[in-house]
Order: structure tokens, then sequence, then C-alpha cells
């Protein structure tokens, strides 16, 4: 990015999941499963779900507030909060004003982003703009979801994967001595796979009559098998350009923040980008894939184990319905 512009950084984290579990075992009794074949399949353990009436823009809130007191700032000093979700509250008003008035930021431009599980790091290449060109000092970005409301539970092939939760980050302008800050972004789409992974009706396409509501077609459909190859593909290339675009390389990485979708598609992808695999991190077996929100909830532990020290570099990379994809490189 052009050098003559401020940098960006993130000044803070935070997540929140629900406090309900379900695990593995739980899920033999709902569906013809076992917890070894999601365990080796996928690296789940168990999932956060919410209690039936949450919304996903109180988990989001939630997360916002934590990421908000760890900024060091109020939430009236925010200028924008995007929040990345395919389960908003309701298809309008934005998840992002009902975060508004739950947290109270007065002042806070307001909207969502759909880009399935890679929408925060979308947002977050959203917030950099804002902040670099001086237009705004401190973004919020969001990755919420309550994907078991969307989740086939007569499914086996779907509903062992998903969770619910949201991960936050609040995006500044960083003090001129500061090493932290936002380096590059790769983001990328590919409707023609659109069939592979979607929720098929509640939209313009097929809008909900008492059909697509016996057809179960309101809950989310994929293929895996055809989705996993895809991923790894793309989410390695995805570090590989953003890298290339910041003058940066595999070997300079301190560690790989990826989209906890499944245990074997991460292991793939530190494997082809040749990484250590203790660089990559893992916490699927916690909370299942909660979509848009995995990479901000990964980089709220990471933040809070300190597992990263300022100026390390780092890779954010996620993949999800669209197909989308999306890489970031990082000084922590
Ligand atoms: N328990 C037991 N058996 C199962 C289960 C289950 N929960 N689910 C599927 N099986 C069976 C299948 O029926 C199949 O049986 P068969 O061989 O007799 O036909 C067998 O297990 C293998 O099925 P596959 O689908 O080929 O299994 P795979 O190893 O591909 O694992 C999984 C499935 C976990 C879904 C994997 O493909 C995956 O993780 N895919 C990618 C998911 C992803 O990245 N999604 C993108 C983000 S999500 C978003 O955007 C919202």
């Amino acid at each position: 990015m052009a050098d003559t512009l401020r940098n960006a950084y993130i000044s803070g984290t935070g997540f929140y999941v629900p406090e309900k579990i379900l695990t593995n075992d739980d899920l033999e009794k709902m569906v013809d499963t076992d917890d070894a074949w999601i365990t080796q399949r996928t690296g789940i353990k168990e999932r956060h779900i919410i209690e039936p009436g949450t919304p996903t823009s109180a988990l989001a809130a939630e997360a916002a507030k934590k990421a908000i007191a760890q900024a060091g700032i109020t939430a009236n000093d925010i200028d924008m909060i995007i929040v990345a979700t395919i389960t908003p509250d309701m298809i309008f008003p934005a998840t992002a004003a009902l975060v508004q008035e739950k947290i109270g930021a007065s002042k806070a431009a307001t909207f969502d982003l759909e880009a399935a599980c890679s929408g925060f790091i979308y947002g977050v290449s959203i917030a950099t703009q804002f902040i670099r060109t001086g237009t705004y000092e401190a973004v919020l970005v969001i990755g919420a979801e309550t994907l078991t409301n969307v989740t086939d539970w007569e499914d086996r092939g779907t509903c062992v994967l998903f969770g619910d939760g949201a991960g936050a980050a609040v995006i500044q302008a960083a003090p001129k001595d500061s090493p932290s800050s936002i380096l590059s972004f790769e983001l990328r789409g590919d409707g023609s796979y659109k069939h592979l992974l979607n929720l098929p009706a509640g939209g313009s396409l097929n809008p909900t009559t008492h059909k697509t509501v016996d057809e179960r077609l309101h809950y989310m459909k994929m293929t895996g098998n055809e989705v996993f190859r895809v991923a790894v593909k793309n989410m390695a290339a995805a570090v590989q350009t953003a890298l290339e675009k910041c003058g940066k390389t595999v070997d300079d990485l301190k560690m790989l923040i990826p989209h906890q979708a499944n245990v074997r598609i991460i292991k793939s992808v530190g494997k082809r980008l040749g990484m250590d695999e203790e660089k990559v991190f893992v916490n699927i077996q916690k909370y299942g894939n909660t979509s848009a929100a995995t990479v901000p909830i990964a980089l709220a532990e990471v933040a809070a184990s300190n597992l990263l020290q300022r100026g390390d570099l780092f890779a954010m990379v996620a993949f999800g319905g669209g197909f989308t994809w999306a890489a970031s490189i990082l000084r922590w």
C-alpha cells in the first residue's frame, strides 16, 4: 500500500461465545454419528450454542464491548461498525445498527457485510482503508453468527460442524513509532461455486413459502468434500499473494490464524505453505465452525494468550460460501 498514508492497526480484540455447550456425545443422540468420526474428520469436540431467542446482535455486542475496552476507548469514539454475518437478526435493519444501539455508539456508521466465513477479513480491509486515508479514527469490525439457527439438525453431514459465537476488533491509526500495522490483503470471490455451499430459501430467488419450509430449504446446504479441495488450494494461494503484495515470505510469518472449518483443511493449508504446525493456530476443537466469527475469536484468543509480541508478522486467512476467500498480512 502507498506509504504516504498513515498505518492502521488492531488496537483491541474481544470475543464472546454462549455458555451452553453441545458435545459430540450429545450429537450421537441426535443423528447417526459418533465422537470418533467427528473428531477424526473435523477436529471438533464441542461447540457453543445459543439459547433459543438469543440474536446474533447480542453475541456481537458482548464481543464488541470487550474489544472497545481493550483498545482503551469508549463506544462513543467508534466512527463505523461493520458486522460480518450470514445470520443477521433480521434481513433488515442491519445487525450493525442493532449493535450500535446495544453498545451506545452514538456517532457510528453501521452496515452488515456478507462474505460468509471470509467476512471478518473483508471487514478489516474496509476498516483499514477508512483509517489509512484519515477519514475515520476508530472502526469496529465484528464477525458474529448464530449458525445453529440455520443448521439442519437432521443432516449429519452439516450439523456436527457449526457453532455460535462472535469476535470483534477495533482498527485505529497506528502511532508513528508503533511497529504495528496492517500490511496487505488478498480478497477474492467466485460465484460459480454457489451450488456447493448455500442457504437456498428466504431470499429473493426462493421467497419463503410453506413449500420452502417443508423442503427444509431454510437450512445450510453443503457438498463438504468438494468445498474442502477448493478451500485448501485457494487459502494457501491467498496467503502467498498477500505476502507477495507486502514483500514478505512465509518464513517471515510468526503465526497463521486460519478460518476454523476443519482441522484437516487447516493442517493441509499449513503444509502447502511449508509452515511448522505449531505456527498454525487451531481452536476448532472448542467452538466448531462459527463462519465469520472464527478468525476474530481466534485473534482474540491469540491476543489474550500473548502468543504474538508487538511487531510480529502474522497472517489471517479464510474461505467460505460464495465462494469467497481472503487473506491479510499484519504486524501485531
Ligand atoms: N458422522 C458419520 N458419518 C458421516 C457424517 C457424520 N457426521 N457425515 C458424513 N458422514 C459419512 C458420509 O455419509 C460418507 O459416507 P459414505 O462413504 O458411506 O457415503 C462418509 O462419511 C464420507 O463423507 P465425506 O463428505 O466424503 O467426508 P469428508 O471427509 O469430506 O468430511 C466434512 C466431511 C467434514 C464436511 C469435510 O468435507 C469438510 O470439512 N468440508 C469443508 C467444509 C468447509 O470448509 N466449509 C466452508 C466454510 S462453511 C461456511 O461458509 C458457512
